[in-house]
This record gives structure tokens, C-alpha cells and sequence, in this order.
């Protein structure tokens, strides 16, 4: 973080280093909000649409009114902070909690004013020989709750898998719940099997994630075979490919799960994949 990075908090940009928030906050208490990555390419807003409507509906799912997406004009306050900053290709995030409340109570009060900040990050992502090598991952029991498609700040069980999956060596925690793939901790999961490529439905299980959007539509575009259907543990082992998606990093390929190797390294379908996503990224710096 440079010294004098700013960051947007309720209206004002102070300096990252010297936000605060309320002890009161809900967001503080209860992990009561939500939030959105979105990542900028090249000074632009990547997906933007799809980020916010996402936004929107975690919002509504938490009984905030996403009036305010519409009433606050984000994509300003945004390219603010990208002139400001010096951003070029960063990522933003947008954490909206419930607010700051009276007292610390469970029962909310129904007129909080939402607490809104939008900060930068620079995260690096892997690199073209890092992709290639691939990464490993562990399996882990989805025991996180059954609401798992609102991006929801209450993310104390993600951190416990991904903590557990980094002391193991591990990128990411493959997450299976009754016998089924639903997600990673931090990215949606794809397996390649007989050249089809293929990713859970959506459901209340799963985060709708923008890049497992983006690379849907690259799918299409390029006319690969895909399937979004039921994955087991058993065909997630038996994979002949495998990655994970998420904004940071849009294809990370799994070559082993645990002791299981998988590939030796990352698997062509993948690759070819992850070159579709990254010559989309450089195109919009035309
Ligand atoms: N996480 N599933 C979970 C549980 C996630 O936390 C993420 C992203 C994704 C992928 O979503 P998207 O493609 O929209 O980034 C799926 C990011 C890295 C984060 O929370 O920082």
C-alpha cells in the first residue's frame, strides 16, 4: 500500500492508512454485508454490468434495499480511485454492510444506513510458467452454510478451508458437499473429461462467479463441448483436467488433488483456455 493511497468510505476518499469504521458497525459485529472484486484491466472496469447486478442481488438477498447501487454512482467513484491511485491493472473491492447500529443486537434496525467503502488491491497475478505448472489442491467437506450464493462478508469458514489448504501446501480446497463438487473456497471449479468441459448449475450452493461468466462465454464463443451438470467426488478424480476461476486469477489448473495426480501438467483444454482469457484482457487495452 503506497502512503498515499485513498479509498472511498461513506462519501469521503481518506488516505487507506487512516479509514475507520464504528465499533458498531454490523459488518464488524456480525459480518452482516456484502461485497464484490472487481477487477481492473487496463484502467477499465472488467464486467462490470455482471458485478453489480451480482451486487444487487446479494443486497437484496440480505434484505438491504440495492436501491443504493443505483442512487451511488459507483463507476465514478471507481475511475476516481483508479486517477488517484495510479491504477492500471488492479482490483477493487466493494464491501456494503448493513451499517453502523444503535447496540449490539442481532435484531437489526430496519433504517441503518448502509457503511459503503471501495478500495484497491494489487494483487499479481500467476504467471504464464506458474499456469503451466499448475497447482494442487486438497478436498475438503463444504461445511459452510446453504446460502452460498450471496457474496456475503461472513466468510469465516472460506478462511479456515483456504488456511487449511495453504498450511497443506495447497492453492485452493476443492469444496464437496453430500458427495457432490459445489466450489473452491475462493473460485468456482472446472473439470475437462473426454474433452467436455464441465462446471456445477448454479444453486444456493455455489457463488454465481463473474469470471466462471466471462469463461462460459469464451467456451461458446470458441465452440467447445460443455456441460453444467452434477460433478461427483468420484469424477472429480477421475478428471482428465481440472481448474479453478476466480477474478484474481481467471484459470488456475489443478494437476494433483491430495495424493491423486491428475495431470503432470496443466491439461491443453485448460491452456488453451487460459490463452482465450488472457488475449480478451489484452484486447481491451485497444
Ligand atoms: N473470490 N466462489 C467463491 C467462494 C469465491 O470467493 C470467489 C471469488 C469465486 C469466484 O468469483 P469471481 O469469478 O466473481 O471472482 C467463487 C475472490 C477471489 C475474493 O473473494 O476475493
Amino acid at each position: 500500500m503506497s502512503q498515499s493511497e485513498v479509498v472511498y468510505l461513506n462519501g469521503e476518499y481518506p488516505l487507506k492508512s487512516q479509514a475507520t469504521l464504528s465499533i458498531l458497525d454490523r459488518g464488524f459485529l456480525f459480518g452482516d454485508g456484502v461485497y464484490e472484486l472487481i477487477p481492473i484491466h487496463h484502467k477499465k472496469i472488467f464486467y462490470m454490468e455482471d458485478h453489480f447486478l451480482r451486487l444487487k442481488k446479494s443486497l437484496e438477498l440480505i434484505n438491504v434495499d440495492p436501491i443504493i447501487i443505483d442512487n451511488i454512482d459507483f463507476e465514478k467513484i471507481i475511475n476516481s480511485l483508479i486517477d488517484s491511485n495510479g491504477f492500471t491493472n488492479h482490483f477493487i473491492y466493494i464491501h456494503i454492510s448493513r451499517g453502523v447500529d444503535k447496540s449490539r443486537n442481532h435484531i437489526y434496525q430496519k433504517n441503518c444506513e448502509p457503511t459503503i467503502l471501495v478500495m484497491g488491491e494489487n494483487y499479481q497475478p500467476f504467471s504464464r510458467e506458474i499456469i503451466e505448472e499448475g497447482k494442487v489442491a486438497i478436498l475438503e467437506d463444504d461445511y459452510r452454510w446453504l446460502k452460498s450464493n450471496i457474496k456475503s462478508t461472513s466468510l469465516l469458514a472460506n478462511v479456515l478451508i483456504k488456511n487449511k489448504a495453504s498450511d497443506n501446501d495447497a492453492y485452493e480446497a476443492l469444496l464437496i458437499r453430500d458427495g457432490f463438487l459445489t466450489e473452491g473456497s475462493a473460485s468456482n471449479v472446472f473439470i475437462v473429461k473426454d474433452n467436455i468441459i464441465k462446471t456445477p448449475i448454479l444453486s444456493n450452493k455455489l457463488l454465481p462467479g463473474i469470471t466462471r461468466k466471462f469463461l462460459t462465454d469464451l467456451i461458446g464463443k470458441y465452440n467447445y463441448d460443455f456441460s453444467e451438470c452434477e460433478i461427483s467426488k468420484k469424477d472429480v478424480l477421475d478428471s482428465d483436467e481440472i481448474f479453478c476461476s476466480s477474478s484474481t486469477n481467471p484459470v488456475v489448473p489443478i494437476i494433483k488433488i491430495d495424493k491423486k495426480l491428475i495431470s503432470k501438467k496443466a491439461g491443453a483444454l485448460t491452456m488453451k483456455l487460459y490463452s482465450h482469457a488472457q488475449d480478451y484482457i489484452k484486447d481491451l487495452h485497444t
